[in-house]
C-alpha cells in the first residue's frame, strides 16, 4: 500500500473514499464541519453503531466515505484504532475502492497525531493483506491501494518518522506472514531455515544455525526429543543484529518454532488439529521482529532465536516417561509428548546464555491454559523480573497489542520437579497451566538475567473472519 503525508487540505485530494473514525457515535472530522454534519445524519438514518471495527460505506455527492468505528471513549484502546484502519481498508477493497484519504488530526483523547498516524497507517496496510498463495488465481497483490494523510502533520519530524516506520514494519509483517500462514507440509524446518537464511542475508543479519549432528553434539537432547518421531530435523537458528553500541549487551528474542504439533505419541484430539500449523507463531514473531530492527537499526544488539522442530508420532518418537538431558544439563521426564514447546525452548535458552544478554524474551504458543485465563484479548507474560513486565506491558499497550501478567511462585517451581528427574515437563497438580509453563522454563535461565516469557497461544492467530482480518496468523 502506498502511504502519503500531505499538508495539503483534505478535499484537494485525488481519492476515491474518505476513511472517517467514528467515536462515541460522532464522526472525528476536524475542520470539515459540512461534511461531519452529512455523516452524523448518515449515521442517525442507518443506525449505525460505530462499534469497534465496525464499517459503513456510503456514497455522497463529494466521492465515498467510510466509516470505522472506535466504540466508546471510555474503552479506548490502539489496538482498536488500528484495527478500525484496517477494517476500513478492507471493506473499501471489498467495494472496488482502492485510495483511500484521512486526516492526520483526529483528535482521539490523549494520542498524539504521529501515534495516530503510525497505528492508522499500519492498520490500513495489513487491511490489504490476504493469504491466497493457494487459490488458484489467488496472488491479487493490493500493491496499488493508497492511503493519503491530510493534514499539518506532514510538517511534524515525528509524524514523518511514524509513517516511515509503520511503512517498514508492515512491509516486515506482510512478508512473514506468507511463511507463518503456511500449513505443515510447506512450512517444513528446511522451509523456514531457507527462508530465514535469506532473509538475514537480505538484511544484513549474521546467520547461523546448528543441525541435528550439531545440537547431538552440544547436547540438546530436549528439542532432539521433540523431533525424534518426525521425518523432518531439528534446528536452532540464530540471527544476530550487531547494534549500533558495540559496547552494550544484546537483547535475546527466542521464538518456539514448532510447524506443526500433532502432540507426539500423546496425540491432540483430531478436532482443530489443523491450527497446530500456528504452532510455530513465536519463531515467526521473532523473524518479523528481526527485520524491523535490521531496518530501524536500534542501540542495542539484538539477537534472534528460532528453536525449530515438527512434533509428530512415530516409531522413533519420544515416549511418555523417557528421560532426556538437556543442554544446561538438567534431567526431564517427558511426561506429556505434547508438553513439548518447554522442551524446545529449554535448549534454546540454555544456549542464549553465551551471548551474554542483557535479556532474554521468549515468545510461545506453549498452553491451552492461556486461552482458559484470558481468551484470545491478551497475551500472558511470565517472568523473572517485574519490572522487564511492566516494561513490555506498557511497550506492547502503545503498540496496540495486551499483555497480562501471570505469577510465577515457589510453589509452581515445586510442581515441576520430576520424580525420576530434576524436571517433569508436565506439572504435578495439574493447575495453573501457563504460570507452571514458565516455571518449568525458569529452571534454564539465572535469576541475575531479566527474562520474560509471552505465551501467545491466544493471539497468534484468528480462526475466523474478522472485519479487520481474515483467519490465519496475527504475527502478535
Ligand atoms: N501448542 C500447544 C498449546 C496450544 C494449545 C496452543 C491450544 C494453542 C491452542 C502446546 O504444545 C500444548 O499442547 N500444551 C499442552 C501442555 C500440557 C500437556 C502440559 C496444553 O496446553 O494442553
Ligand atoms: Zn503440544
Ligand atoms: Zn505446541
Amino acid at each position: 500500500m502506498k502511504l502519503t503525508l500531505t499538508a495539503r487540505p483534505l478535499a484537494t485530494q485525488a481519492r476515491e473514499a474518505w476513511i472517517v473514525f467514528v467515536q462515541n457515535k460522532k464522526p472525528l472530522f476536524n475542520g470539515h464541519d459540512e461534511m461531519a454534519k452529512r455523516i452524523g445524519s448518515q449515521i442517525k438514518k442507518t443506525g449505525y453503531s460505530g462499534d469497534y471495527a465496525q464499517t459503513l460505506v456510503f456514497q455522497t455527492a463529494d466521492g465515498d466515505v467510510i466509516l470505522a468505528g472506535l466504540g466508546d471513549s471510555k474503552h479506548f484502546r490502539m489496538e482498536y484504532l488500528e484495527r478500525a484502519a484496517s477494517a476500513a481498508v478492507r471493506a473499501g477493497k471489498n467495494a472496488g475502492l482502492k485510495n483511500f484519504a484521512t486526516v492526520t488530526d483526529a483528535g482521539i483523547g490523549k494520542i498524539s497525531d504521529a501515534a495516530f498516524v503510525h497505528a492508522v497507517a499500519r492498520g490500513a496496510a495489513m487491511g490489504t493483506y490476504s493469504f491466497d498463495t493457494f487459490k488458484t488465481g489467488g496472488k491479487k497483490r493490493a500493491g496499488e491501494l493508497s492511503l493519503t494523510f491530510a493534514g499539518p502533520c506532514e510538517n511534524s519530524a515525528a509524524c514523518r518518522k511514524a509513517l516511515a516506520e509503520a511503512e517498514l514494519e508492515s512491509k516486515a509483517l506482510l512478508s512473514t506472514a506468507d511463511l507463518a500462514n503456511l500449513p505443515g507440509n510447506e512450512a517444513t524446518p528446511q522451509k523456514i531455515f531457507s527462508w530465514a537464511q535469506k532473509m538475514a542475508k537480505e538484511n544484513k543479519l549474521a546467520f547461523s544455525v546448528l543441525s541435528k549432528a550439531e545440537l547431538k553434539k552440544k547436547g540438546c537432547n530436549a528439542i532432539l526429543a521433540v523431533a525424534a518421531g518426525s521425518a523432518q530435523d531439528a534446528r536452532i537458528i540464530t540471527l544476530k543484529y550487531k547494534g549500533t553500541n558495540p559496547k552494550a549487551k544484546p537483547v535475546v528474542i527466542i521464538g518456539k518454532t514448532i510447524t506443526f504439533d500433532s502432540g507426539g505419541i500423546s496425540l491432540k484430539p483430531g478436532k482443530g488439529m489443523e491450527w497446530m500449523r500456528y504452532d510455530k507463531s513465536g519463531g515467526m514473531a521473532v523473524l518479523a521482529a528481526m527485520q524491523m530492527v535490521a531496518r530501524l537499526k536500534p542501540e542495542t544488539p539484538v539477537i534472534g532465536m528460532l528453536a525449530v522442530a515438527e512434533n509428530m508420532p512415530g516409531g522413533r518418537a519420544t515416549r511418555p516417561g523417557d528421560i532426556v538431558k538437556s543442554h544446561a544439563g538438567k534431567t526431564i521426564e517427558i511426561l506429556n509428548t505434547d508438553a513439548e514447546g518447554r522442551l524446545v525452548l529449554a535448549d534454546a535458552l540454555s544456549l542464549a546464555l553465551q551471548h551474554k544478554p542483557a535479556a532474554i524474551v521468549d515468545l510461545a504458543t506453549l498452553t491451552g491454559a492461556v486461552v482458559t485465563a484470558l481468551g484470545h484479548n491478551a497475551a500472558a507474560v511470565v517472568g523473572n523480573n517485574h519490572k522487564l513486565n511492566a516494561t513490555l506491558i506498557k511497550t506492547a499497550d502503545a503498540a496496540g497489542e495486551r499483555l497480562w501478567e501471570l505469577p510465577l511462585w515457589p510453589e509452581n517451581m515445586d510442581d515441576m520437579k520430576g520424580t525420576f528427574a530434576d524436571l517433569q515437563n508436565m506439572s504435578k497438580s495439574g493447575t495453573a497451566g501457563t504460570s507452571n509453563g514458565a516455571a518449568f522454563l525458569a529452571n534454564f535461565v539465572p535469576e541475575t538475567i531479566p527474562w520474560a516469557h509471552l505465551d501467545i497461544a491466544g493471539t497468534a492467530w484468528e480462526e475466523s473472519s474478522k472485519p479487520w482480518m481474515d483467519p490465519g496468523v496475527t504475527l502478535f
